[in-house]
């Protein structure tokens, strides 16, 4: 089955083409412009998203060879995202299905994320997983019985695991989005150099919190009267050392949620999961006979791929999906079809 998917919920114009769940064409077009406002201005992503939706699908059925008439399901974001940015590919994917007379199934881009390891890696049957999904917006540990059967086990109470990196990093004086700013730094940093505090939520085992260890970070460049001086060694070190919090807040979290639930396998997805002190501290487990799955690095921040990949399992699986699943037809001619549209 050939789908055609598209991704615009934030700041990536994406479009993908799979065949079954083989991904044969992936087309990212990042939106780095929002870097000189220091954060993703929702109007502008918009319309971008608008100039480049048709380009970048072009572009992603050439490369993949085939042509709209060899599309048999199209797939987009539905939710969570900027609203403006979803409806433009929202929009657009529903009429191409509509235009060529297939499905089309709506996908949530935060469940999408968490079955992303399933693009290469995670085999079909490696369930039940333990699932930390960590991206600009989210913070969520799942613990994953079969495909759209999970139960979420944590989340964040304040900021998210990506947001702690781009505001850690705004604070620094780098730019934005911050994770890859501040990890390529910490590389060659000392982890040990500062202790940045991450607290321990009562009575509850799962959940994350980040946002006091920003504020640690505020009062700390104060007390230190910090400048940034552009990668000198004080800013790499304390990049590391700030990583290291975060990091480890998510390794231990994870790791104690896998003990008591007796699993011993482990996805770590979304944008943070490019994270390269992340995957060497998850890894580790594997030493102690753990299956450790991250996804390849164009899967980890937001692509078109795992939209694909999630609507045809949610296709292939209707049976327990059908309230989201929507003909062609039924979209044109059903006002209920319609309604429930709106819905998403
Ligand atoms: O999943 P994603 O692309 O978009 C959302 O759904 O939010 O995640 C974006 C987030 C940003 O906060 C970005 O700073 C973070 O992922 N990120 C990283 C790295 N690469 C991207 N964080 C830490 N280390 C990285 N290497
Ligand atoms: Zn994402």
């Amino acid at each position: 089955m050939i789908t055609l998917a598209i991704e615009t919920s934030c700041d990536e114009t994406s479009a993908a083409v799979l065949d079954d769940t083989k991904v044969i064409s992936n087309i990212i077009h990042s939106q780095m412009f929002h870097s000189s406002y220091g954060g993703v201005v929702p109007e502008v992503a918009s319309r971008e998203h608008l100039k480049k939706i048709v380009s970048v699908t072009d572009e992603a059925l050439k490369i993949a060879g085939v042509g709209l008439q060899d599309i048999e399901l199209v797939a987009a974001t539905s939710e969570p995202g900027l609203i403006g940015a979803l409806l433009v590919g929202l929009n657009f994917a529903k009429s191409v299905s509509m235009t060529i007379d297939v499905p089309f199934v709506p996908v949530n881009h935060i469940e999408a994320h968490l079955y992303s390891c399933f693009l290469e890696g995670q085999k079909k049957d490696e369930f039940p997983f333990m699932g930390l999904i960590v991206s600009g917006g989210h913070t969520i540990l799942a613990l994953v019985k079969n495909f759209f059967d999970h139960e979420i086990l944590g989340s964040t109470i304040d900021d998210a695991a990506g947001e702690a990196f781009d505001k850690g990093a705004k604070l620094l004086g780098l730019g934005y989005p911050g994770g890859h700013l501040i990890d390529e730094l910490a590389k060659s940093g000392n982890r040990s150099f500062h202790k940045f505090p991450i607290p321990v939520i009562k009575n509850s085992l799962y959940d994350f919190s980040f946002s006091g260890l920003k504020t640690s970070l505020l009062y700390y460049l104060k007390e230190i009267q910090f400048e940034n001086n552009n990668n000198d060694k004080l800013l790499r070190d304390i990049c590391a050392s700030y990583r290291e919090a975060i990091v480890m807040s998510l390794f231990k979290t994870t790791k104690s949620a896998c003990e008591d639930y007796n699993v011993k396998i482990v996805s770590v997805t979304g944008g943070v999961s490019a994270n390269s002190r992340l995957r060497e501290v998850f890894k580790e487990l594997e030493a102690k006979d753990y299956k450790v799955h991250f996804p390849g690095k164009e899967y980890s921040t937001d692509n078109a791929a795992m939209i694909g990949l999630l609507g045809y399992y949610k296709y292939n699986l209707k049976e327990a999906l059908q309230k989201e699943f929507y003909t062609a037809e039924s979209l044109k001619t059903s006002a209920r079809a319609r309604l429930d549209y709106e819905n998403f």
